[in-house]
């Protein structure tokens, strides 16, 4: 077990998205005497709203991207440690346009790379399971850490292209890094372009919620506080170098998700449109997360789905100031793709 690295002051790059400002709000909860620079570039995406409660204490905001090799330098150097959750994020998108992909998730990666070996600071970046492509339904394995690179999807390529520049970065420079890759997060702060989310407010405003294909791709859903918890526990005690799997045992096929969503919200089951598929569609995603349980202890708090999943629909329902600017444009998009 390699000594305890207890960063007094990091950066927490992409702070203002969906799990990265969860992350900010999990540390400011659990570490609150850890101090927190966000930076984000504020896409479509991101929203100051999501930590704004949280500025002028120990958390502040600087707006730019981390492709900004002069911002890099000027931020870098007097943190202990950044945590990487920028990216472009979201399939449907990559497809139409994958020019913001490569740019961010892959030069963007690289550049920051190059600024924390510059100043010989700590990395910890986030990635996905979706690296690893995707498992067939009736296959009785699940994704481990030594499971080959497969990625399917223009997000999940530019995904696994920044995971390799973080292990060459670590093997030929020495830079002190660690990887994780986690699966499909639910909870507050989700932007209404995503599965979950989409289906919630779909309700809420009187519209149909609306399937891809036949429905029955499998996703692997974790809470995204016991996300934070897991990058918590790597950054501050993994071994350096090495990749770490997140997941929860929450592998649950669309369908299902979409029902327990209607009755949760007291719709009949039936209520919603199936529509075209996604090209490339993975089909089933599965972490075996062993090496993060036996090396270091993690354990999911936020296990029971149906519990969590009524929560975050509590949240959507409170919270329809912070969603309903996005959700108008949002369908547009997805209209004019036929989704
Ligand atoms: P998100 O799209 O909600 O947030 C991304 C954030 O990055 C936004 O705040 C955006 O403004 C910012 N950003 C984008 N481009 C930028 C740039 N060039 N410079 C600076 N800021 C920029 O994404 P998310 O769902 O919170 O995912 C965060 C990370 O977690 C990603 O790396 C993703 O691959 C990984 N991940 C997400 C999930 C999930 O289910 N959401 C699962 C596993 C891994
Ligand atoms: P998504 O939230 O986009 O995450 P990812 O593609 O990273 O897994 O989609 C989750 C699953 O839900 C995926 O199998 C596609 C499907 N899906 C729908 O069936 N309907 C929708 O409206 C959306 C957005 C996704």
């Amino acid at each position: 077990m390699p000594e305890a690295f207890f960063p007094e002051r990091i950066v927490v790059t992409g702070g203002c998205g969906f799990v990265g400002s969860n992350f900010v709000r999990w540390v400011v909860r659990e570490h609150p005497e850890v101090g927190v620079t966000v930076l984000d570039k504020l896409t479509y995406v991101g929203n100051r709203e999501n930590i704004a409660d949280l500025l002028g204490r120990r958390v502040e905001l600087l707006v730019g991207d981390i492709c900004d090799e002069e911002l890099l330098d000027r931020v870098i150097p007097c943190h202990d440690a950044v945590v990487h959750f920028v990216a472009e994020s979201h399939n449907d998108r990559s497809i139409a346009d994958p020019d913001p992909f490569v740019q961010t998730n892959a030069v963007g990666t690289y550049r920051l790379l190059e600024a924390c070996r510059r100043h010989d600071v700590r990395l910890h970046h986030v990635s996905t399971d979706e690296v690893y492509g995707d498992l067939a339904l009736d296959d009785p394995a699940r994704i481990t850490e030594e499971s080959p690179y497969r990625p399917s999807s223009p997000y999940a390529s530019t995904k696994a292209s920044s995971d390799m520049l973080v292990r060459a970065w670590s093997r030929t420079y020495g830079l002190r890094a660690t990887i994780s890759n986690c699966s499909n997060n639910y909870g507050p702060y989700q932007h209404v372009e995503k599965f979950i989310l989409r289906q919630v407010t779909n309700v809420l405003c009187g519209r149909r919620p609306r399937l891809y294909g036949d429905g029955r791709n499998v996703r692997d859903w974790i809470h995204v506080d016991d996300h934070s918890s897991a990058v918590w526990e790597i950054l501050t005690r993994g071994r350096l170098g090495e990749t770490y799997l997140i997941g929860a045992n929450g592998e649950r096929d669309n369908v299902t998700v979409l029902r327990d969503i209607l009755r949760a919200m007291g719709r009949p089951e039936d209520d919603f449109d199936w529509v075209r598929d996604r090209p490339g569609h993975d089909r089933r995603y599965a972490i075996d997360a062993s090496k993060l349980r036996r090396e270091l202890g993690w354990e999911p708090r936020h296990a029971d789905f149906a519990k969590g999943l009524a929560a975050t629909i509590e949240w959507y329902r409170r919270n329809e100031a912070w969603w309903r600017p996005a959700k108008e444009a949002t369908e547009a998009r997805y209209a004019e793709l036929g989704l």
